[in-house]
């Protein structure tokens, strides 16, 4: 990181989220307003990308996960898919000796198997190369659906009991959320959908349940450091109450 670090005087750095998740949206709309094609949206995307990550790191937050392809967007044209599997393995390129150098771990939710064989071995070089850092870990969701999620993890478990490797009747929520695509993450404190959409889109439909939602009608790729550090301060003012009551 070249940069200075990010200060702003408006977080309080003892409260802040441990595990943020951001549905990246709006870059098509964004290309239109400029007139382009929706393939410059993504590309336009893709450097906000960076700066999401740099904030989080220099602020010390420990996660943040990142709604990339959902395993919806196989319904998009096949030039727009086949665009942004091209932009994914540019953006690693590019970005995975820095990210590296900077202790960045990557991580990945989804299901790997259907996506392009380039996009894949692209993905595995950068998951096995960053595999021990620590400062900051980002997972990438591709090809990923909650639904699926949960569905895999069930698979998963039922495999498990079958094999005798554990008990069905001892299963409660932390053993399950262990078959989950991440296990050992905090739960998600913020979920960021950006373009004002209000929805989740089949996003961590188990890890965001109690997560703080916010919809900031900035497009993806306008949003900036001061963007992501605004939802933060948001998020700090929000009374969080997990059901109890003080
Ligand atoms: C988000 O931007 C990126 C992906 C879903 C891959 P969109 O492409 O959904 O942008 P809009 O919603 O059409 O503006
Ligand atoms: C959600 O955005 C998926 C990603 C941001 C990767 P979409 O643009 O695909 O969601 P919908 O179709 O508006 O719900
Ligand atoms: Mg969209």
């Amino acid at each position: 990181m070249t940069e200075k670090a990010f200060h702003d005087e408006r977080i309080d750095m003892a409260r802040l989220p441990r595990h943020i998740a951001i549905i990246m949206d709006g870059n098509g709309r964004w290309a239109e307003r400029h007139g382009k094609a929706r393939v410059a949206g993504h590309e336009a995307g893709a450097a906000g990308v960076r700066k999401a990550i740099e904030l989080c790191r220099e602020l010390g937050i420990p996660a943040l996960s990142l709604y990339a392809f959902s395993t919806e967007n196989w319904r998009r044209s096949e030039e727009e898919v086949n665009a942004l599997f091209t932009l994914m393995s540019k953006y690693i390129h590019l970005e995975i000796d820095e990210l590296h150098a900077n202790d960045v771990r990557i991580r990945f939710m989804g299901r790997m198997d259907r996506l392009p064989g380039e996009a894949r071995r692209d993905l595995q070089h950068c998951l096995d190369l960053t595999a021990n850092n620590r400062s900051l870990t980002v997972n990438v969701a591709i090809n990923y659906g909650g639904r699926a999620e949960l569905v895999d993890a069930a698979k998963a478990f039922a495999r498990d009991v079958v094999s005798g490797a554990v008990d069905l009747e001892r299963l409660d929520e932390d053993g399950f959320a262990r078959y989950l695509y991440v296990p050992e993450h905090p739960e998600v404190d913020l979920l960021i959908r950006t373009s004002g959409e209000m929805r989740v889109s089949n996003f961590m439909l188990w890890q965001i349940s109690y997560a703080e939602i916010l919809t900031p009608p900035v497009l993806w790729p306008d949003f900036g450091k001061r963007e992501l550090a605004d939802a933060i301060v948001q998020y700090q003012q929000r009374g969080r109450r997990f059901g109890a009551r003080p």
